[in-house]
Order: structure tokens, then C-alpha cells, then sequence
């Protein structure tokens, strides 16, 4: 489909991006979206680079062949291994009148704004902390700012698998805050560098000191897309306005509609989609 006016994208390896959507419908109401996620082949976070370049395009050329002109990679580690990639090899190649966002570099341009000690941690997954994205980004906002990281691996099956709010749960994010603040006393404000944390967000703030502020996805990604369409009207014309939203998994309809009914409180219709011959195994 070459529609002239199409769906904004929002793109995640699972859930996660569930909290980005909920916030970006909150601020563009008028606006439709598709939700993708590739639950099928979730977790992205302990896989390569390679692998997780190849899903994410995957998932790109799928959602422009629905009509879609502007796509949000709100999974970081999808931002983290594939975006840059894909903005500056691919997009050319496909169509260079669409566009591909991250989250990486709006959460960091907050974060920057919060801090006072100039101490800043990031929990995120494994592929994230790994790939280095956040301290590069920090740095590019200033200097002076040190970063410091945590990797909590349990944390996204914890979320897939419907265990958010099981005393199981309180372990590891317990020892995770605990580990990412014995790295450095002074550190004051800490991004949730994983779009699934914020279903975790009561117990976060169970275990997490009151001088540290908290800060998720949602809200910076949804003001830095508000930014964005303003200051490019052209693609803002080629975003459809009918306050609709639709949903699809590479994995089975009713496992999606049973665990996204938890976060979003709403019924909803979940359509499935094969990326690839894998998702469907
Ligand atoms: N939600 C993804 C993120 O923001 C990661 C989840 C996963 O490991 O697939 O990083």
C-alpha cells in the first residue's frame, strides 16, 4: 500500500512500548496509530546486534507497506543496535521520504535537564547497556555528565510473562537499584532505559531512594514527537487524523489481548502479522 497519508508506527520487541503508545494517544488524540509487537521473538535485549538489526527491519518494511510514513522504535535496544543502521543505510534504499525515530537521544536531552549532581544512571537490558548508547548520548548533552548503568535482564520476561506485580519480581528489582546505586552515592536521576520498566513502576518505587528522580519513556517520547511534527509539517501531513488505534503481534492474538489488557485497561482488537518464517513458529 502507497497510501499518501497513513498511521503513525509505534515499534516494540513486546509490551513495552505500550507505555510510549498510551502517552503519545494522550498528547496527539486526533491522530491514528498501529502498534507493533514482536512478541513472538521477545526478548531483543540479550540478542546480537546482527539479530536485532535484521528484526527491527524486519518490522520497518512491514509497517511502510501497510501505508505507515513515520515509524517510533520505542524499544530501546531496537534503538540502541538498529536505528542508526537503518536511518542512514536503509532508509535511502526504501524510501527517503519516511522517517524512523528512537528514543535514545529525546530521553537523554531530558535527563540532562533534571540533573543536578551531573550523576546519572540508566537501567536498561543487557543489548542497551551494552551497546553504550546512553553515556555517548549523555555526553553529547554535556561533558560534565557521568553515566552509570545496570543491566536487569529479569526484568522484561518478568513483564512478558505477566509476573509485574509478583513478590518474585520484588527480588530483582530490588538488587538491580541496589547494584546501579553502589556504583556511585551521588547519582540523582535515572532513566528507565526500557520501555518495559514503567509496568514495573510501583515496585521501582518501592525500592528506590526518595533523592532519586525517576524518569520514563512515555512522556519525553510523546513531547520530543509533538516537537517533531511541528517542526516538520510536511510529515505531519502525511500522518492520518481519525483517533484510531490499531494493534498487532507477531505472536498469538489472544496471549496479546490477555496481557496488553492488564497495562491498557481497554478491550481491544489484535490483528496477527508475520514478519519473518520464525515469528511464526
Ligand atoms: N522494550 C525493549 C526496550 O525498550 C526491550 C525488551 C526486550 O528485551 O525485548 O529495550
Amino acid at each position: 500500500m502507497n497510501s499518501k497519508i497513513g498511521p503513525i508506527a509505534v515499534f516494540d520487541s513486546g509490551y513495552g512500548g505500550l507505555t510510549v503508545l498510551e502517552k503519545l494517544r494522550e498528547k496527539l488524540p486526533e491522530y491514528d496509530f498501529i502498534y507493533l509487537g514482536d512478541n513472538a521473538r521477545t526478548p531483543y535485549g540479550t540478542r546480537s546486534f546482527d539479530v536485532v538489526y535484521e528484526y527491527t527491519l524486519e518490522a520497518v518494511k512491514k509497517l511502510f507497506s501497510m501505508g505507515v510514513h513515520l515509524i517510533v522504535l520505542a524499544c530501546n535496544t531496537a534503538s540502541a543496535k538498529a536505528l542508526r543502521t537503518i536511518q542512514q543505510k536503509d532508509l535511502p534504499n526504501i524510501d527517503n521520504s519516511k522517517r524512523v525515530l528512537g528514543v535514545i537521544r529525546p530521553s537523554a536531552e531530558a535527563v540532562s535537564e533534571y540533573t543536578q549532581t551531573n550523576k546519572v544512571g540508566v537501567l536498561g537490558t543487557v543489548g542497551t547497556v551494552q551497546s553504550f548508547s546512553y553515556p555517548m548520548e549523555l555526553t553529547k548533552q554535556s561533558d560534565s555528565i557521568q553515566t552509570y548503568q545496570e543491566a536487569c535482564p529479569m526484568w522484561v520476561p518478568l513483564v512478558e510473562n505477566g509476573e509485574a506485580h509478583s513478590e518474585g519480581a520484588d527480588y530483582f528489582i530490588q538488587k538491580n537499584i541496589s547494584q546501579l546505586l553502589s556504583q556511585e552515592k551521588g547519582i540523582d536521576t535515572i532513566i528507565l532505559g526500557c520501555t518495559h520498566y514503567p509496568l514495573l513502576i510501583d515496585k521501582i518505587n518501592k525500592y528506590m531512594p526518595k533523592k532519586c528522580t525517576v524518569l520514563s519513556q512515555g512522556d519525553i517520547v510523546s513531547d520530543s514527537l509533538v516537537d517533531y511534527l511541528k517542526r516538520h509539517p510536511e510529515m505531519d501531513q502525511k500522518c492520518s487524523k481519525n483517533a484510531s488505534v490499531s494493534f498487532y503481534t507477531t505472536e498469538n492474538t489472544e496471549k496479546f489481548k490477555q496481557t496488553a489488557g492488564y497495562f491498557l485497561k481497554e478491550d481491544i482488537e489484535v490483528k496477527h502479522i508475520q514478519l519473518s518464517v520464525s515469528s511464526d513458529q
